[in-house]
């Protein structure tokens, strides 16, 4: 455990008490006081499986991925109906492993989702570049999804070697996204590779705006300690210096970044499934936050659907926050987007954000790591390199370790951190 984010943690919260999640969990719960409230859905199948990839996913198998889908019907059921009405949710997303593999279920899926929530921002998904061909984008485009996200990770053969993901034909990328049209197109690229330079990562953006993307996410590759990936992570003050360069680059050429890793060609573009005040998660892995709690599901498959033919939710972990916890969580995402708003937050909260925070606030304006406008905290380049690198350190701490432990272990009895 990281001393770094347990003193952090201890000084933010102002107490001992650390983050415990047990596998207690409340087979009913409301989230009528939920403002906000977006959806997730999580299809945990690959056609193959990447040496550098921490989420849960499994080879695809047409009857497993089918079973496991019946069941996500099931589980969406027995959440959509604890509540009387219809429930108005901002947006959904699709997440894997490669949803796409169930292109034949989303509909199902869709229509289920339909009966409980009202979508008002639109529908996204993830892709792998081998789905995008024009059929399959036509299916999504039917199905009402507005949003796409494409992993393309590098368009360089040698990172994409680095990677160990194999090369895939940009014409046809082109061709297809040219074809059928979507709100969002974005790009996931990964930085901070092997002997990478910016003018590598300045060539990927360029190239990525001209074959049909309007959005972009730039993550640093982050080194899972049980992933089987060999990629030696880069140093940190190279790392700064890409971050700063690409954000740089970016700004000058009129991109608008609307969270710490991701960028808008003409900044109304959005795709994000992270930044949400509360939502809503189904299937395996899939978290979901409320206004009192966070909870996780079981990243197995065969237990999921156990746990859910046996009518019970497959909830691994739950952790019952305390108010300070809460907003911590609120502020660690919230800063995601590189802006804190002072009204937003006294909504959320009942409290002003300058009455609980007012010390520190003040410290990260002398410190150069934010400035303030008219209530609205904005990150500098340094916030957000700072910001990242506290970022890593909370994923390897705690993503990393609770991750860990339930690829292993389908309901861990407690986890504390
Ligand atoms: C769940 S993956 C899904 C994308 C899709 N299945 C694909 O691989 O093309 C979402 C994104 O997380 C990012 N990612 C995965 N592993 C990462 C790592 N170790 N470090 C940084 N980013 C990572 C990649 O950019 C990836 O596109
Ligand atoms: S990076 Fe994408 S394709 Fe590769 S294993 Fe992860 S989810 Fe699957």
């Amino acid at each position: 455990m990281s001393i770094i984010t347990t003193i952090t943690r201890m000084w933010l919260t102002k107490s001992f008490r650390p983050f415990r999640f047990t596998n207690e969990y409340d087979s009913k719960f409301s989230y009528d006081d939920c403002k906000n409230l977006g959806l997730y859905v999580h299809i945990p199948f690959c056609r193959s499986i990447c040496s550098f990839c921490p989420y849960c996913k499994e080879i695809y198998d047409k009857d497993n991925c089918n079973k496991y889908i019946d069941h996500l019907i099931k589980e969406i059921k027995m959440v959509g109906e604890n509540q009387k009405e219809k429930r108005k949710v901002t947006s959904l997303y699709f997440g894997g492993g490669s949803p796409a593999l169930a292109v034949d279920r989303l509909d199902d899926i869709i229509e289920t989702i339909k009966k409980y929530f009202i979508i008002t921002e639109g529908i996204g998904i993830e892709l792998h570049p081998y789905d995008i061909t024009i059929p399959i984008l036509q299916r999504l485009n039917d199905a009402g999804i507005t949003k796409i996200s494409i992993g393309i990770q590098s368009l360089n053969e040698k990172f994409l070697g680095i990677l160990g993901r194999n090369n895939f034909d940009m014409k046809n990328i082109e061709e297809a996204l040219s074809a059928v049209a979507f709100e969002t197109v974005s790009m996931d690229f990964i930085f901070a590779l092997p002997n990478q330079t910016i003018d590598d990562l300045k060539a990927d953006i360029d190239t990525a705006f001209k074959i049909g993307a309007n959005h972009i996410a730039i993550y640093p590759f982050i080194d899972f300690t049980f992933t089987n990936s060999t990629i030696k992570p880069m140093n940190k003050k190279e790392k700064r210096k890409l971050l700063d360069d690409i954000t740089i680059y970016c700004k000058n050429k009129g991109y608008v970044r609307n969270s710490i890793w991701t960028f808008a060609k003409n900044g109304n573009e959005k795709y994000s499934s992270m930044t949400r005040d509360n939502f809503l998660g189904f299937g395996c892995s899939a978290t979901t936050l409320l206004k009192e709690q966070f909870k996780i599901n079981t990243f197995s498959v065969n237990e999921y659907c156990k746990r859910i033919d046996e009518n019970k939710l497959a909830t691994s972990l739950t952790i019952k926050f305390t108010l300070r916890q809460r907003i911590l969580y609120y502020l660690f995402w919230t800063a995601y987007s590189t802006k804190v708003r002072e009204d937003d937050f006294e909504k959320f909260f009942g409290v002003p954000l300058k009455k609980v925070y007012g010390f520190e606030l003040w410290a990260a304006k002398i410190f150069g790591f934010i400035t303030e406008n008219h209530g609205i905290y904005a990150m500098t380049l340094k916030g957000a390199f700072y910001y990242h690198y506290y970022e890593n350190f909370y994923t390897l701490s705690y993503i990393d370790k609770m991750w860990e432990t339930m690829r292993k272990e389908a309901f861990p009895k407690e986890l504390s951190f």
